[in-house]
């Protein structure tokens, strides 16, 4: 094709553009187990540049090198974006005040210095995170490009890359739209960007891509079971070896596939022992290591039982949230987050309302906390769309996948505040049911909203579900308490309820009247009443208040609020607690003192 024949317009005509990077979309299948691997940190400064109108997508500006203009043989839009940098991991929000309320696409680029790939080799770069879309370019080639905002993925650079200098690029894109999960209309704020780690991974031809050693469901802690799957479909012995356990056990893998249960009594793990042990799982020359716990969930009659033991939930929720970092979260930060909840008497917290780190559920299971983890399947979802149930379910699977071999992890949670209607019964029970099927050692539960025609606690979803979740805010939003008790009075669920949202707002050193809204004895007046009234139903075995720390939303924008929701037990600035968040502690402190 002579340069005549290039129609230098053509971009601007087509509204199908988006089209040509539909195919190459990566999702749990494509995810690889980074338990004890070695990676390349690729975090750093980036070149960074806006594209509120995917002119990038548009005009492919991943085709050109980028070189001087001297050498330019047309005008450029784009020269590789090196005018601003931005450094990753980052929310785009927090970096300039012209890009805080920023929601469309935007252009990471830096180059990538590769050793020659070895025949077979498999070359990924591993994205921790990215709100919400992202789409992977190599030297001018597109190589993939995944959906969802809170969970990671591996893009295979392989055939795209070689020996020396490569140019990578990853365009990310955050606008909020009604047919994604979570949908437009959250309460909490649309952080964009490369938020979490980014890494390059090298592996040998044939890998372990998946494993999972956990107690054998239904053995009562005396036999523990291993899994493994391959990259390929090969016939291979791995061995699994448990530091202080005994073996080393050696597993029969068919087709890429293998299972061994074998009798081993570990020291089961739970927050007041959260012993861990040191596994290692070796198999056609790929190794990885992890330091998991082993214990018993099971749920019976309205009980849940964690080792047999009836448990009761001191339970606190938790946004990813900074004042000066946005979603980005540090250990430093999830520490924080623990030793707060430790501090209120948690054995307990939901990690609201989308994936968090994976360092929560490593350090969760080192330092004793339990965890509800879920996805934002979160208000007025598309129930109806196949593609965003398909969204949904594969941010389920990455989920799990993700944490299968974390022990804090008891509680898979597959949504928010979803009307009972008859597309959202289909959708979330799918999902429920998915969640049951890709992992029965775990229970599985949804924040549910009371029945306003019975006013009891009554949705269809239950049936799919282990345990009820119920979002309640008697004495805020609904200010009669008697409300309450009667839904307490009316419900007899037949399964484990927890209360997973209540709460109310105050503004840190406001101080007056406990009937005034946004005063701090407000807040303290309301948990005080929740928890006395809460502690008259049987079947309610657990509690996750609303919330830990203040946190942005744009949807809040009273005085008092100012883009913030005020619940939180402490301020934004995570130091400044509030009078209510003694009143829980005491009353999680009565509680643990009943345990023992
Ligand atoms: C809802 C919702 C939360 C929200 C909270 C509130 O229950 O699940 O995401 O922040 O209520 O109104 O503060």
């Amino acid at each position: 094709m002579t340069t005549t024949d290039i129609d230098p317009y053509h971009h601007l005509h087509d509204e199908n553009f988006a089209d040509a990077y539909a195919r190459g979309r990566v999702g749990a299948t494509a995810m690889v187990t980074m338990a004890g691997r070695a990676a390349t940190s690729l975090d750093g400064a980036w070149t960074f540049v806006l594209d509120l109108y995917d002119e990038g997508l548009r005009q492919r500006w991943f085709a050109d090198q980028v070189a001087p203009v001297e050498t330019w043989a047309a005008p450029r839009d784009y020269d590789g974006g090196g005018w601003q940098t931005i450094t990753t991991p980052s929310s785009w929000n927090m970096v300039r005040p012209e890009w805080f309320y920023f929601e469309g696409g935007a252009w990471y680029g830096r180059t990538l210095q590769l050793d020659p790939i070895v025949a077979g080799e498999h070359v990924l770069v591993r994205i921790g995170a990215a709100n919400y879309e992202a789409r992977v370019f190599l030297n001018g080639r597109f190589v993939g490009s995944h959906r969802g905002g809170s969970t990671p993925f591996f893009i295979d650079i392989t055939a795209a890359a070689r020996a020396g200098e490569n140019w990578l690029l990853i365009q990310v894109d955050n606008r909020r739209r009604s047919d994604r999960v979570p949908m437009h209309h959250t309460d909490w704020f649309n952080y964009g960007g490369l938020y979490r780690e980014i890494s390059l991974v090298r592996l040998p031809a044939v890998f372990i891509r998946d494993f999972a050693v956990m107690l054998a469901p239904g053995t009562d802690g005396q036999r523990v079971r291993a899994e493994v799957s391959l990259s390929a479909p090969l016939d291979a012995e791995a061995v699994v070896s448990i530091a202080g356990l005994g073996g080393p056990w050696r597993i029969a893998v068919k087709g890429g596939k293998g299972t061994l249960e074998f009798d081993a009594r570990p020291e089961l793990w739970s927050p007041d022992a959260p012993k861990l042990y040191d596994v290692s799982l070796s198999c056609t020359g790929d190794t990885v290591r992890d330091r998991i716990g082993f214990r018993t969930l099971a749920v019976r009659g309205e009980h849940i039982l964690l080792n047999g033991q009836d448990l009761l939930l001191r339970g606190i929720c938790v946004h990813e949230d900074d004042v000066d970092h946005g979603k980005v979260s540090s250990d430093d930060d999830i520490r924080r987050r623990f030793a707060h909840a430790k501090a209120l008497g948690c054995n307990f917290m939901r990690l609201a309302h989308y994936p968090h780190h994976e360092r929560a559920a490593e350090i969760a299971d080192e330092v004793g906390m339990l965890l509800w983890e879920e996805i934002p399947v979160y208000w007025a979802i598309e129930f109806a769309n196949a593609d965003t149930y398909a969204d949904a379910e594969n941010q389920l699977h990455e989920l799990i996948r993700r944490d299968r071999n974390r022990a804090s992890v008891i509680i898979w949670g597959v949504g928010n505040e979803n009307a009972d209607t008859d597309a959202r019964l289909s959708f979330m029970g799918r999902l429920a049911d998915a969640a049951k099927k890709a992992d029965p050692s775990r229970l599985v539960s949804a924040a549910c909203l009371i029945n306003r025609e019975t006013f009891a606690i009554q949705d269809r979803l239950t049936e799919h579900l282990d345990i009820i979740g119920i979002n309640e805010y008697f004495g805020w939003y609904e200010p009669d308490f008697e409300g309450l008790r009667r839904l307490l009075k009316n419900s007899r669920p037949g399964k484990p309820v927890i209360i997973t949202e209540t709460g109310a707002d105050a503004v840190a050193g406001s101080r007056g009247s406990d009937t005034t809204f946004f005063t701090e004895d407000k807040q303290a007046a309301v948990y005080r009443e929740q928890l006395s009234i809460l502690a008259t139903a049987d079947y309610v075995r657990g509690i996750c208040p609303w919330i830990l720390y203040d946190f942005r939303t744009e949807r809040r924008q009273a005085a008092l609020q100012q883009g913030w929701n005020r619940k939180g037990l402490l301020a934004a600035d995570k130091t400044t607690r509030k009078l209510a968040f003694d009143v829980l502690a005491d009353h999680y402190r009565r509680l643990a003192d009943t345990e023992h």
